[in-house]
């Protein structure tokens, strides 16, 4: 029994975040999970490597994109390596072996007569790397809102339009193709509009899987990517590997159009079977905000980690929020769950029943049967759970283990050990027994069924209740009551879940992430470089600001200037002097500017032109727009303003000053 699914390969133009880390740990949470149930699981993380906006950004930092991609693509398997999730495999795009899968792809598409050339002009979006081919000039991205880019292109075309019928079909024969509903209602609805043939092949871009014998073709990054799935289950020999096709492949709800869609065709069209299913979870917000690079509030899991540990965070991700809907992370509501839940809660359990058997049973388990009304609870916990979990109903299925956990507390409290220790009655010491074997037992199942979201310290309690063998060589068939061996010796009992002071814990964490940050931002050439030369001079710097109009240096120098590029430019409805774009200014994400250029320029025209934006002016709302700059520009009396710009070329990012 082989259960081969897969998590998104990453961007490595980004450093991992809490979202990519929640993708990750649901995926590991289900591997272990698939090998309690006994299959044999291969799981395939990786990283998404191509493409312009990887390009650009190795381009800031001084390296080539494979030299910038290899430094992001180990900050995430670092990341995952620290977190101990286990991806069995992780598939660069950058592997050998996967440019020979995308180019095996290509030929059997072209052979099946699924793929022509033919020349592309239309709207592009380089954020989400989509053709958006109902747009007009200046629209926006469907996927970010974005504007999109004028392309045109002499591209190789799949004939996406030649598979609506067979995906129509494909969405009603297997009506859990796609998770959730929602999702799959999306998708219907999409394909129903009708597909139109996709652009699978640049010319403009150096770094990517060159196309067989076209040069210089590459493939277009989503052709690629998706792909990488193939690759990890052995690419053009796959039978051999026997783990294609996908049982699962997760990802986040933003892309389910290219795995819903495009992917199926694709495979459709090469003949190769399609994966089982898609889950496409929802988005995780900060604080109930959106996190982005550019407001600063990402939130990265090495500090939780380092601060409430592993565990909590796996536990906070599962539990708090309703897998398949959008949820929201926040500090405070992390340590209020591992405070209630399992300091309290399982870390409460565990230590009073061990304490329990060492002060009243020489730390030996007892000779009982247990008590049949809490082994029926439990065993129905079981089934619930397993079914929950089966279902990827993360927080249902804990919800009900919680609750088994606070039926065996009001049963010892009921029961009274301590009391039943003292007493005279003939039938207390089979009582006790009775008692704290079921409370054991229950402890021993949980561990068990929780192993999988709380591998850490299930592990501890596990230790602590005696066993050798480690807690992951448990199977379903052992999550019965009853199995627990009379006699067991249990060690000295330890704390397993300490509890976290909030206060100083969330400034910690706080602090951590600062340094998280500084050192991505490093990574991503985010600080940028002083320019070269002019140094300002420091001696002055406490001159006060003269009264004849001139200002000192160290006033100037207050203004940050910076050189940047226009990735994209839109008119703004109803402000027929503003423009709206999107400024890349060597910073991870672009800034939003409005300005009052439109008048002076067509949008389409200052696409990839350099420009000189202020970027330390406070932000402001404009047309409901965010401003988070200025561009300069020389103001003519009775005139339309002109850009500032350069004669030489200049790196963006660079300082003026
Ligand atoms: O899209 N909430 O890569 P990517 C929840 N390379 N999940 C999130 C998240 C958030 N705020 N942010 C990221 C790509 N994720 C492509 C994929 S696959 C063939 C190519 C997770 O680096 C979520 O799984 O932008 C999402 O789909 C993925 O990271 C996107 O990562
Ligand atoms: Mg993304």
């Amino acid at each position: 029994m082989k259960y081969y699914f897969t998590t998104p390969i990453y961007y490595t133009n980004g450093a991992p975040h809490i979202g990519h880390t929640y993708t990750t740990i649901v995926c590991d949470v289900i591997r272990r999970l698939k090998r309690l149930e006994g299959y044999e699981v291969a799981l395939t993380s990786g990283a998404d490597e191509h493409g312009v906006n990887v390009e650009r950004s190795a381009e800031r930092v001084g390296k080539t994109p494979y030299d910038f991609s290899t430094v992001m693509a180990n900050e995430f398997r670092m990341h995952w390596e620290e977190l101990r999730i286990q991806p069995d495999d992780f598939v660069r795009t950058s592997d050998e072996r996967h440019a020979r899968t995308v180019q095996w792809m290509f030929e059997r598409c072209r052979a099946n007569g699924y793929v022509y050339k033919g020349s592309y002009t239309g709207q592009y979006c380089v954020f989400d790397n989509l053709y958006v081919n109902e747009a007009k000039p200046g629209d926006p991205c469907p996927e970010c809102g974005r504007p999109t880019e004028t392309v045109t292109e002499e591209n190789f075309f799949f004939k996406l339009s030649a598979f609506q019928e067979r995906l129509l079909e494909l969405y009603e024969s297997q009506p859990d193709f796609i998770l959730p509903e929602t999702r799959r209602n999306e998708v219907l609805a999409f394909v129903k509009g009708g597909l139109q043939d996709l652009s699978i092949t640049r010319t403009t871009i150096k770094w990517g899987i060159p196309v067989p014998g076209e040069a210089p073709h590459v493939f277009y990054v989503w052709f690629d990517a998706l792909i990488a799935y193939l690759t990890g289950a052995g690419g053009p020999d796959w039978e051999q590997r026997g783990l294609w096709p996908a049982d699962l492949h997760m990802i986040g709800k933003e892309i389910t159009r290219f795995h819903a869609i495009f992917w199926p065709a694709f495979l459709m069209a090469a003949g190769l079977p399609l994966p089982k299913r898609i889950f496409a979870h929802g988005w995780l917000l900060f604080e109930q905000d959106k996190m982005s690079k550019s407001r600063g509030n990402i939130v990265r899991p090495r500090p939780i980690a380092e601060v409430c540990g592993i565990d909590a965070l796996r536990y906070f991700l599962l539990r708090e929020i309703v897998f398949g809907q959008d949820g929201s992370f926040s500090y405070d509501a992390l340590v209020g769950r591992y405070n209630s839940d399992l300091a309290n809660g399982l870390g409460n359990l565990a230590s009073r029943t061990l304490s329990m058997i060492h002060q009243y049973r020489g730390g030996a388990v007892p000779d009982s049967k247990g008590d049949p009304h809490i082994a029926d609870a439990l065993n129905q916990t079981v089934a619930a759970a397993l079914d929950g979990f089966n279902k990827f109903e993360f927080s249902r299925a804990l919800e009900t283990i919680w609750q088994m956990i606070s039926v065996v507390d009001k049963y010892i409290v009921e029961r009274a050990p301590w009391k039943l220790a003292k007493s005279k009655d003939e039938a207390a010491p089979e009582l006790l027994d009775r008692t704290l074997y079921s409370a054991a037992e229950v402890l021993r199942v949980l561990c068990g069924l929780l192993a999988p979201v709380l591998p850490d310290s299930v592990a501890k309690i596990w230790s602590l209740l005696g066993f050798a063998e480690p807690v992951g060589s448990l199977r379903t068939a052992d999550l019965t009551f009853g199995l627990l061996k009379a006699g067991q010796k249990i060690p000295e009992v330890q704390p397993v879940f300490p509890r976290i002071e909030a206060k100083p814990a969330i400034a910690r964490m706080r602090e951590l992430e600062e340094v998280e940050r500084a050192r991505q931002d490093a990574l991503l050439g985010k600080t940028p470089a002083p320019a070269a030369g002019a140094e300002a001079p420091k001696a002055e710097a406490a001159a006060p600001a003269a009264s004849d109009g001139t200002i000192t240096i160290d006033d100037f120098v207050k203004v940050d200037l910076r050189v940047g590029i226009v990735k994209s430019a839109a008119a703004v409805k109803g402000a027929d002097k503003l423009l709206h774009m999107y400024v890349d200014i060597g910073e991870p994400e672009p800034r939003s500017i409005v300005a009052g250029i439109a008048k002076a320029y067509q949008p389409e025209t200052l696409v990839g032109r350099k420009v000189v934006i202020v970027a330390n002016l406070q932000p402001r709302k404009l047309r409901g727009l965010d401003s988070q700059g200025m561009i300069v520009a020389a103001s003519l009396e009775g005139g339309l303003p002109v850009l500032a710009g350069f004669l030489e070329d200049v790196p963006v990012g660079a300082r003026l000053k």
